[in-house]
């Protein structure tokens, strides 16, 4: 029908041409998804933490702080030692070449009065703070996998937010990503932690860390498995049982409302767009006038820079270029998990970006949510159109505070700089993370002498400051600084999302769940 109406306006005149709704959207296809997980329930393992303060656990191993002295010895922290065993062991360190530095470890057998079979000593550096802890708990807990899958932390007596940055490294440390492996040993799954600590106060960052890697392992899932339909029906089964209300969009719907940009970044793929929206409202009827963040998460699904293609070796890491969604979706579970009182809706714009007969030419202009023009001069440049269409739509709803997260653009300088810390992103005023007023400043259109209003050239946030409402000045976003709440942020995960290289500190290779932290971190700063 459409085909039909597009011929006759084209034997009219071609001026006549309507960019209409639903330009790209392509016959329906019976191609059947490659499904491969399994859905019980939920998308990854979830480890067991206790809190015990008996140090005789039953665990197949057990993990030690060591700090690295400046005479050049190593401390032991904690007390689970006797003082005769701490001293014939620290014998072996040299041996070792261990120093108690951060990301080393060094694995001794137990012996009778020990609290197990095998002790891994994990080094904190000079000091044992917060962020150190965190990654040398998970060093120590990723030295145990394949040995056992039960670990006990000996956590020294300190500060209950440094033993809580032990128990999340932790659980993070707990992560691999093996399931297509044939013969991997499994998960550790069971964490104690060895502290008189009162355990209510390590269920925050323990849940966060949870969360962080329930988002590594929809990072990591290939794109022949999670695409826009199954990322949008996943997201269903795993939210909708949890009271979180779950609405989709397919390529009709999105059609229909004029979500054209979404839609040309699917265009060249057989698997069509999904647009998902989760909202969450606080339980209990307290009240009715909760503060309300709206997140929006970039999700493209695989990569491939459509026909301004990528090479093979830049579409290696790809299918995590859904992390915004993935960072989104498992924040609001959070979220919900951790009864925050703020209201949170969640968007999902997924898509897929294939180079297919279908995609986006050079040259096109696509209508977008924001009645704007946009001629594509890149179809590499995606994300930014998914993201402006979704973020125009998002936007309608009265919100306290909306935040787009993305991997818009890992290149050059537009490579985030921001820093990871476990809990924030540093957002200096030279990364790409921005926050400003609605309206304060809007961008002048570049390529003035394209046909379309604008075309999708320059850095994200450029391009997105050429649309109403989206501008942005550069600024300052964390946690812990002078807070001047800000209407509108715009994170570039860049690089963030993905390690290519070996584990360091709690980032595990590959897909890091970059992000559930930071806005699982806005979410409680809103909260009532
Ligand atoms: C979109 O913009 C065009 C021209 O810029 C205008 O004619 C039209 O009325 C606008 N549509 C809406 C829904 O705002
Ligand atoms: C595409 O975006 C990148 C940054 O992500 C930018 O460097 C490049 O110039 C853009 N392409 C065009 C043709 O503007
Ligand atoms: C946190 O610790 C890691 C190593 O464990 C280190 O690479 C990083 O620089 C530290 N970050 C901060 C903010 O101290």
């Amino acid at each position: 029908m459409r085909l039909a109406s597009l011929v006759l306006s084209a034997v009219g005149t071609l001026a006549a041409l309507p960019l209409a709704a639903g330009t790209y959207i392509r016959q329906p296809h019976d191609l059947e998804p490659f499904r491969l997980f399994r859905r019980t329930g939920g998308d990854s393992n979830r480890p067991e933490v206790t809190v015990s303060p008996d140090k005789n656990t039953g665990a197949g191993a057990a993990v030690f702080f060591a700090q690295a002295k400046s005479d050049g010895s190593v401390d032991i922290l904690g007390d689970a030692l006797s003082a005769q065993r701490t001293a014939q062991i620290k014998k072996f360190f040299p041996v070792f070449g261990f120093t108690g530095a951060e990301d080393s470890t060094v694995k001794i057998p137990g012996e009778e009065g020990d609290p197990a079979s095998l002790l891994i000593f994990t080094g904190v550096g000079n000091e044992m703070d917060k962020n150190t802890t965190r990654g040398a708990a998970a060093f120590g807990v990723r030295a145990a996998y394949g040995v056992t899958t039960k670990v006990a932390i000996m956590v020294p007596k300190t500060h209950d937010d440094v033993i809580a940055s032990a128990a999340d490294g932790a659980v993070s440390g707990t992560y691999v990503w093996n399931k297509y492996k044939s013969n991997a040993p499994p998960r550790v799954d069971c964490i104690i932690i060895v502290s008189d600590c009162d355990p209510a106060k390590i269920v925050h960052d323990v849940t966060a860390s949870l969360y962080v890697n329930y988002a590594r392992d929809l990072v990591n899932e290939p794109a022949n498995v999670l695409n826009p339909e199954t990322f949008a029906q996943l997201a269903s089964d795993i939210a909708t049982p949890a009271g979180i209300a779950v609405e989709i969009w397919d390529e009709k719907r999105l059609a229909a409302e004029r979500l054209d940009a979404i839609l040309a970044v699917g265009a060249g793929s057989e698997n069509k767009p999904r647009l998902v929206k989760l909202s969450y409202t606080p339980g209990g009827g307290k009240r009715n006038n909760w503060r309300h963040v709206v997140l929006v998460g970039g999700g493209i699904t695989f990569d491939s820079g459509g026909l301004s293609a990528k090479s093979t070796a830049d579409m290696s890491n790809q299918r995590g270029d859904m992390a915004g969604a993935a960072a989104v979706f498992k924040t609001i579970l959070a979220a919900h998990e951790l009864k925050v009182n703020t209201r949170i809706t969640a968007w999902l714009p997924l898509a897929e970006n294939m180079p297919g007969g279908g995609g986006m030419r050079i040259g096109d202009i696509v209508r977008t949510y924001a009645n704007k023009t946009v001629e594509i001069v890149d179809t590499d440049n995606e994300s930014r159109l998914l993201m402006v269409d979704a973020i125009a739509f998002a936007m309608q709803e009265e919100h306290d505070i909306l935040v787009d997260i993305s991997t818009y653009s890992s290149s050059g300088d537009q490579n985030t700089h921001a820093e990871y810390n476990g809990d924030n992103f540093r957002c200096e005023p030279d990364m790409d993370c921005a926050y400003s007023p609605v309206g304060k400043r809007d961008a002048a259109d570049a390529d003035g002498n394209s046909a379309a209003d604008t075309t999708n050239s320059g850095t994200p946030l450029a391009f997105l400051y050429r649309f109403p409402g989206m501008s942005s000045s550069w600024g300052r976003y964390a946690k812990r600084d002078n807070y001047n709440p800000p209407k509108l942020v715009h994170i570039n995960l860049g690089a963030m999302g993905w390690n290519p290289g070996r584990p360091y500190a709690d980032q595990p290779s590959m897909g890091t769940g970059a992000g559930v932290k930071t806005l699982l971190a806005v979410a409680e700063q809103y909260a009532l």
